[in-house]
């Protein structure tokens, strides 16, 4: 059996920090799930089917990835697929305390799955979804940010 991680976010949308992770990611295992975990508590700006168009094109020459969505826990998730890994970006040392609190949880939930941390690049390391609406919303440059394809369905949303 070939090695299978998730690469999990709420992907409100998908930025060139994730894609960075992710096309890094799809390097060292054979396959990646890309999965949209649909968090009832957050207020996403686009629906979980949108994310995962977005996703789905901004992937589409990365030939091991699979984009999927999700409601439940993480490591449900990663059984169901058979998943002996999870990938995170880190960004900086703020992400860290987050990022060690779900890794533990998720290692008392399954102990044989084992979460993998890629450094975002340095270019990405202050890049996040919520920076991108944001700037996008009043207008400001994100093509250095997103993707063009992503960039459009942002400008979309904000002149609807
Ligand atoms: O992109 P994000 O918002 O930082 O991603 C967070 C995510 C989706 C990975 C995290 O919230 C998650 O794993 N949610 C699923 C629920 C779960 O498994 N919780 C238990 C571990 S804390």
């Amino acid at each position: 059996m070939g090695s299978i991680a998730v690469c999990p976010g709420s992907f409100d949308p998908i930025t060139f920090g994730h894609l960075d992770i992710i096309s890094r990611g799809a390097k060292v295992f054979d396959q990646i799930y890309v999965v949209v975990l649909n968090n009832s508590s957050k207020n996403p700006l686009f629906s979980v089917e949108e994310r995962m168009e977005l996703i789905r094109e901004v992937t589409k020459d990365i030939p091991n990835v699979i984009v999927d969505s999700f409601q439940g826990l993480l490591i449900d998730y990663a059984k169901n697929v058979k998943a002996n890994a999870i990938i995170r970006g880190l960004r900086a040392v703020s992400d860290f305390e987050y990022e060690m609190q779900i890794t533990s949880m998720n290692r008392v939930l399954d102990e044989d799955i084992e979460t993998f941390f890629i450094m975002t690049n340095n270019q990405y390391s202050f890049l996040s979804s919520s920076i991108v609406k944001e700037v996008s919303k009043y207008g400001g440059n994100i093509s250095e940010l997103v993707p063009a394809f992503v960039e459009k369905a942002l400008k979309e949303k904000y002149q609807s």
